[in-house]
């Protein structure tokens, strides 16, 4: 451990010690933080302004964003590369000559797909696109298909701000890169960077980099939860003299130019790269990252039998040189020595299947999995994990409260 990975250590573990009492495993010893995952995808459709409004008035921590570009250059919020799944542009006859397939393999980002792309979309072709809930799930309204259109990123910005001052709660901004290697691609700049860049820049014009706190800093009331889910404030409450953000990417290059470039926290997105749940995979992140993103299977079973039982190859060697792999318990405990939060992703509306790997087999190094929703939150909140990518806020809510109590009645 070097001196300032002591000192850090230190810190953190004196702030942790006076939050503590609240008895959550996480970080900073405070309540796990929800995150609004493409606003509330489980009522409204993704990306629209009603999803991020709904997300809102669940009084929720963060509301992400995917961020993509246009043809024409603008930042705009959208999941995918591809518009087919989530807007009606299959049913517009002016748009059919532009369905494509669309090849790209690169270091983090590989496609191959035959779609509607939205790089070949200029923004005021894209406005005239509907959002759509995805099909599939016969329980989420599809009432609003026809209301929303797709928004840029400085729409998105509008929308939050002005749900912070009218519901009067500070709302995290979460914007995700995607693919920076095809959008750097198709844009080119000077320094391979102008997808980072163009970020970074309305970020700064916006005042998102002002007095950024750290994130281990609790935005979040550190009385009672349910009174910062009420929007109840306390007596000595300070209105934030900050705007709070976070960048998120899948590319690694793009989490360590972004982190030299700002000190907006920088959340380190992962599927399925080994070294990464290693002592040494997390020394590194922790260098450029505050936040570590995995999906949410090596929470449930060790990384080692996820990525055994997915497939996913890896060189031995190179496991064991970097400290091999982590067990789940350690995991979280090695990420959070190193000042790192953890922020898994996605739990989702209790409907719906939690995709969890270890509910798929019969493997004596699985020993649990949970059955329901309940279980699997709880659980992640018997890890001290950091953040939730959630859906369905009103039920991670209540989950998070009944927690809560939980905890305040054993202490
Ligand atoms: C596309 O058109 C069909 C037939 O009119 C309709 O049933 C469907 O809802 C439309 N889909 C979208 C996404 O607008
Ligand atoms: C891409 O998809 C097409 C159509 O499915 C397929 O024919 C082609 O082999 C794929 N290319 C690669 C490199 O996988
Ligand atoms: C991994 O490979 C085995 C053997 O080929 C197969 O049975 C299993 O379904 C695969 N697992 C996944 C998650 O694809
Ligand atoms: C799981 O595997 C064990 C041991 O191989 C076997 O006894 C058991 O019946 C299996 N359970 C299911 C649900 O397949």
């Amino acid at each position: 451990m070097s001196f300032f990975s002591l000192l850090s250590f230190l810190f953190i573990s004196c702030f942790s010690s006076i939050l503590a009492e609240r008895g959550w495993n996480t970080l900073h010893g405070g309540p796990s933080k929800i995150v609004g995952h493409r606003g509330e995808k489980a009522f409204m459709p993704e990306h629209s302004l009603g999803s991020y409004h709904q997300s809102g008035l669940e009084a929720i921590d963060y509301i992400e964003p995917d961020v993509c570009l246009s043809k024409d250059g603008v930042l705009v919020v959208i999941h995918n590369e591809w518009l087919g799944d989530t807007t009606n542009v299959a049913n517009l006859t002016q748009f059919a000559n532009r369905k494509r397939q669309y090849q790209f393999d690169g270091k983090f980002t590989q496609i191959n797909r035959t779609d509607w792309w939205v790089f070949d979309f200029t923004l005021a072709e894209l406005k005239t696109l509907n959002i759509i809930q995805a099909s599939g799930y016969p329980y989420r309204p599809q009432y609003y298909n026809t209301d929303f259109t797709v928004l840029t990123f400085e729409e998105y910005l509008d929308k939050v701000e002005s749900l912070s001052k009218v519901l009067d709660r500070e709302f995290g901004i979460i914007p995700e890169l995607k693919s920076p290697e095809v959008f750097n691609t198709l844009i080119p700049s000077t320094n391979g960077r102008g997808f980072e860049d163009k970020l970074l820049e309305v970020l700064e014009r916006r005042g998102y980099t002002v007095n950024q706190p750290s994130p281990i800093d609790a935005p979040m009331g550190t009385t009672s939860l349910i009174d910062w889910v009420l929007n109840i404030k306390p007596a000595d409450y300070k209105k934030p003299n900050y705007k709070l953000a976070a960048i998120q990417s899948f590319d690694q290059e793009t989490c360590q130019y972004l982190a030299s470039q700002t000190k907006i926290p920088i959340v380190a997105l992962d599927e399925n790269t080994p070294t990464m749940y290693t002592p040494a995979g997390l020394d590194k992140i922790a260098s450029y990252s505050k936040i570590f993103s995995p999906w949410k299977d090596v929470l449930f079973a060790d990384p080692q039998v996820v990525f055994d039982l997915s497939n996913v190859t890896y060189n031995k060697d190179e496991i064991a040189s970097m400290g091999g792999f982590l067990s789940t318990k350690d995991f979280v405990a090695e990420a959070h020595k190193r000042g790192i939060e953890l922020s898994p992703y996605t739990f989702y509306d209790s409907r719906q299947d939690n995709l969890l790997l270890c509910g798929s087999f019969n493997d004596s190094r699985i020993t649990w999995c949970p059955k329901n929703r309940k279980e699997e939150l709880f659980h992640v909140f018997d890890l001290g994990i950091d953040y939730i990518f959630s859906e369905n806020h009103f039920e991670s809510q209540m989950l998070r409260l009944s927690y809560d109590y939980e905890l305040a009645n054993k202490n």
